[in-house]
């Protein structure tokens, strides 16, 4: 047997999967997100640790001495600090967190063109380094404690190890990857007076990391040997999780965030660093583009503002029994924008609507929203002559065929759904599968368990609609940032 776990931002979710690669259990464990301050998201690593662990005894329960490797998906760029007693410094600063905007600055005007050259990206607000800056600058007696600093999968890698790791795919989000060399980028350490001491080692994701601890086994119940493959970022082991490792086919992740995903077997860094270029879980390279509020801003207008959860009714029925207006305006920008804008106070809003509308009609433009800004991503990836020629959706938004619909207008491409439903959690089982030896290599675990079980194409129709109003969402952003 083999267990992913996936450490979300709302939750834990953890998989027991069988050496065919069938699913045999899983267990979700949920928690809670802090907002101390507008704009600021920050949790307790404690409390991921808890979960997973609760997690992990309920779902090994009867297979306890069957498990041979268990690996990670986790979600990217949050800060977690330890001090030299390995305790938690401050709960950790997380991808959402939105603070760091003259920290960003600072790197970015200092280093120019630079970061570019040395990381492969630029500061954005979301990743690890500007906050470590951060603290350096506001909470300097933290800043001095630190003696290990790490992402969220990886503190739990700690507590089932003992080992400080993280891996390639997950550490391009830091902004001390140079991403290129898969190597730490020294340069940018002594900027912020740090050491690679204080950093994790660096694995592939495919390998092996350590075993599971005594202390972890006693707790667990565990006699036999337990492998701890390294795993990656959420988004890249997701893109495993649905097959996502050759040129050519994408992966939209409909998330808290909302993502589109290129792989590319080889390293490129775009001049202007508009997209995020990151190692793959797969040993190769990928371009992505990141928006914040996907599902979350559907999330926001069922559930906080209509007081329901019946997404069946919002998606399936009255959003798709109504016509699309091509007046009727939404910008998903709830907790600011990353790809393209890079607008930390970018804002939401719904624009165009007149009396005749009804809550269906608002669903619609808000699904669209949010998958027009996907687009731009999408243009972003086709500007640097990546193939894009399939998609495939994961996430909790995938479960509606009335969106999938959507992005297959929108995109003007072919929208795949494939047998593995469980995205980052079936992608970090197979990254322990492959670290276990069971495959030779990523991709070919991902020919033999990944299958494509429907397909949706363009209405041709709705396409040409759509990219009429594609062109007046683009000119929104701007026009609005005036006011
Ligand atoms: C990726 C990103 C988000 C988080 C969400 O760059 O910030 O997708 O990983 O879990």
């Amino acid at each position: 047997m083999y267990i992913g776990i996936d450490l979300g931002t709302s939750s834990v979710k953890l998989l027991l999967v069988n050496s065919k690669g069938e699913i045999v259990k899983s267990v979700v464990k949920e928690y809670s997100l802090q907002y101390p301050k507008e704009n600021w998201m920050e949790q307790n690593p404690e409390d991921w640790e808890k979960s997973t662990f609760d997690g992990l005894k309920e779902l090994i329960k009867g297979y306890e001495n069957d498990i041979k490797a268990i690996s990670f998906s986790g979600q990217m760029h949050g800060m977690v600090v330890l001090d030299k007693e390995d305790k938690v410094i401050r709960p950790a600063i997380l991808w959402c967190d939105q603070r760091t905007s003259s920290q960003c600055e600072t790197l970015n005007s200092r280093y120019g063109k630079k970061i570019i050259e040395l990381t492969g990206n630029k500061a954005l607000t979301g990743f690890t380094a500007p906050k470590l800056l951060w603290l350096k600058e506001n909470e300097s007696e933290n800043f001095k404690k630190i003696n290990k600093i790490m992402l969220p999968k990886d503190y739990i890698t700690f507590k089932l190890s003992g080992d400080y790791s993280t891996d390639v795919s997950d550490a391009s989000g830091m902004l001390l990857l140079n991403v290129e060399k898969r190597e730490w980028a020294t340069e940018l350490l002594k900027e912020l007076e740090l050491s690679e001491l204080q950093l994790p080692k660096l694995h592939e994701s495919f390998e092996v990391v350590g075993e599971l601890s005594e202390k972890a086994k006693k707790e667990l119940g565990i006699n036999n040997k337990v492998k701890i493959i390294a795993g990656g970022g959420d988004q890249a082991v997701g893109a495993v999780g649905v097959g996502v490792v050759k040129e050519g086919v994408l992966s939209v992740a409909l998330g808290t965030s909302g993502v589109v995903f290129a792989n590319s077997s080889k390293y490129f860094a775009d001049e202007e660093a508009r997209l995020h270029s990151f190692c793959h879980a797969n040993g190769g390279y990928h371009q992505m583009g990141v928006m914040l509020s996907a599902a979350a801003s559907l999330k926001w207008w069922v559930e906080d503002i209509n007081h329901s959860k019946d997404y069946d009714i919002f998606l399936e029925k009255e959003a798709m029994s109504s016509q699309i207006d091509k007046n009727l305006f939404f910008l998903p920008y709830l907790m600011g924008e990353r790809t393209p804008h890079n607008d930390p106070n970018a804002k939401g809003t719904l624009t165009g609507l007149n009396i005749q509308h009804r809550r269906g009609d608002i669903t619609r433009c808000i699904v669209e929203g949010i998958t027009f800004a996907l687009r731009d991503s999408l243009e972003l990836i086709k500007s640097m002559g990546i193939s894009t020629d399939i998609v495939r959706v994961s996430g909790g938004g995938s479960k509606s065929e009335f969106w999938k619909q959507m992005i297959a207008d929108i995109f003007n491409l072919r929208v795949d759904t494939v047998n593995s439903t469980e995205g980052p959690a079936y992608g970090a089982a197979i990254l322990a599968m492959v670290g276990d030896g069971l495959y030779k290599d990523v991709n070919a675990a991902c020919e033999a368990l990944i299958k494509v079980v429907d397909t949706k194409y363009p209405n041709e129709n709705n396409r040409k609609i759509y990219d009429e109003k594609y062109l007046k969402f683009k000119r929104l952003y701007p026009a609005l940032k005036e006011i």
